[in-house]
């Protein structure tokens, strides 16, 4: 089963991972880097994840980091400790041994570029995810087989970093890397990972082999797809489906079900076209309620309506076999609630995504708009989680079909509030 993002990124695919992740036998995240933050809340305890897949909360899953992901190994091991502090191990983790590494020059220079673009900014993590990405495409990247192995480190980085060194001086930046210390760093990092980094496609074909279940964890999302997204306003990795099987070494046939995170509205963090952006008391009361605050970098999310030309596109691309719809919880309240159905473009209607930014810019979106429902109280989310669908509001059960009949795919779950266990699940077989 692989869940990822229908949006921009931050639709609570960490809660859906950790919920899922129950029934899975091995959990492994297939790319990306510490762009993503993965919320999870589990009774009164809040853990952010940026490196560690979210079935990571579950020592009795394999966690693991596949193939297709960039590593900060510096964060990663802050993130193991941190767990470690709050009495959960990592023992649980691999690492794979294809997995690139993220160096200091390439965070500097992520700056450095953004610094520089003509079009402005693409409003970065500012994690070095993109530098990475294009080392690897470049075949100038290290990866974590190498990490851990101290002579060719230190042949790889005594040609490495005198080359980014000349590259952020001809970018701008003053900034430069030391190559001894960064050496010496690294290889600190690659001794405390060494019992981690492994072949992890072969512990994936293993698991899948024996009849294992294996989830296939996304980070960011459709519309941040390195190809399908608002390019450039768009992270470095393929965020859509079918690369659940790349990132993490296992073939096609392995993905049986995709589980699309669907926030009940849209948020956007970063710099890029979102066509149902709200302004004013309405943007700013959703994103106080729904705490729409980057859990990676602390910056507002932008917010607005539910975007069906979004969600179909993303269904043609990642093939939901069922939609996660979280937050629904934060649009109680409101007197309406919009959907855009469409976009007009110079009177016409438009249906699918467009590629082309300056066309996207003269859309206009259209809306149905739907009655509201109530906040649901303690009391009555209690009541709710035991009841089940039909428990719901009915304008909150209207709204749900309306998206479901407008995106063709059945809602799977639905989030009602942040923590694990606030959340119903409509399917009609366990995996
Ligand atoms: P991710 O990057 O897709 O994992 O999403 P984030 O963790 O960055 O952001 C989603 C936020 O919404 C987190 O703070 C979650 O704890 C929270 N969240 C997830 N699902 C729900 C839900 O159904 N209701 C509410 N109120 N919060 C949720
Ligand atoms: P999760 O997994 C939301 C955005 C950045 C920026 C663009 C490129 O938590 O959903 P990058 O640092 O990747 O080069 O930045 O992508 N972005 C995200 N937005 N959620 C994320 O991850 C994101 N990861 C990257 O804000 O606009
Ligand atoms: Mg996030």
């Amino acid at each position: 089963m692989v869940v990822v993002g229908s949006q921009w990124g931050d639709e609570g695919k960490g809660k859906i991972v950790d919920y899922l992740a129950e029934e899975a036998h091995v959990v492994v995240r297939f790319q990306g880097g510490n762009n993503a933050g993965h919320s999870v809340k589990v009774g009164e305890e809040l853990y952010k994840l940026h490196h560690l897949p979210s079935g990571i909360l579950r020592s009795d899953k394999l966690a693991i980091i596949g193939n297709g992901v960039v590593i900060d190994p510096g964060v990663l091991l802050e993130e193991i400790d941190g767990l470690a502090k709050r009495g959960k191990s990592a023992s649980n983790l691999r690492i794979s041994d294809r997995a690139h590494v993220i160096m200091p020059y390439h965070r500097l220079l992520d700056g450095a570029e953004e610094q520089l673009r003509k079009g402005g900014r693409v409003g970065t993590t500012g994690r070095g995810i993109g530098p990475a990405y294009s080392d690897k495409a470049a075949r100038l990247g290290i990866r974590m087989g190498e990490l851990v192995d101290e002579d060719l480190l230190a042949e790889k980085l005594s040609f490495l970093v005198p080359l980014k060194n000349k590259m952020l001086h001809v970018f701008g930046s003053e900034a430069t890397v030391d190559e001894e210390k960064t050496l010496e760093e690294f290889r600190q990092y690659g001794r405390a990972l060494k019992p981690l980094v492994t072949d992890t496609g072969a512990i994936v074909d293993e698991a899948l082999s024996k009849g294992n279940r294996v989830l296939f964890e996304g980070a960011q999302g459709t519309m941040l797809d390195i190809d399908h997204g608002t390019y450039p306003f768009v992270t470095s990795s393929t965020t859509v489906s079918c690369n659940a099987a790349s990132g993490a070494g296992a073939s096609p046939s392995a993905l049986d079900e995709v589980i699309g995170v669907t926030k009940a509205y849209t948020t956007r963090v970063g710099e890029g076209p979102f066509p149902t952006e709200l302004s004013g008391d309405l943007q700013e009361c959703i994103a106080e309620k729904g705490g729409e605050f980057g859990t990676t970098t602390g910056r507002s999310r932008r917010c607005g309506w539910l975007d069906m030309v979004v969600l179909r596109y993303a269904h043609t691309l990642n093939g939901f076999t069922g939609l996660a719809m979280t937050k629904l919880d934060v649009l109680g309240g409101l007197d309406e609630v919009k959907v855009c159905t469409h976009y007009e473009i110079d009177g016409k209607k438009l249906t699918r995504f467009p590629s082309d930014l300056r066309i996207l810019d003269k859309c206009v979106p259209v809306y149905e708009s739907l009655e509201g429902w109530e906040d649901l109280d303690s009391a009555r989310l209690e009541s709710v989680l035991k009841g089940g669908f039909d428990s719901l509001p009915q304008n909150l059960r209207n709204y749900v079909r309306f998206v479901e009949k407008e995106s063709g795919v059945r809602a799977a779950l639905l989030g009602l509030g942040r923590r694990r266990n606030e959340l119903l699940d409509l399917r009609k077989k366990r995996w």
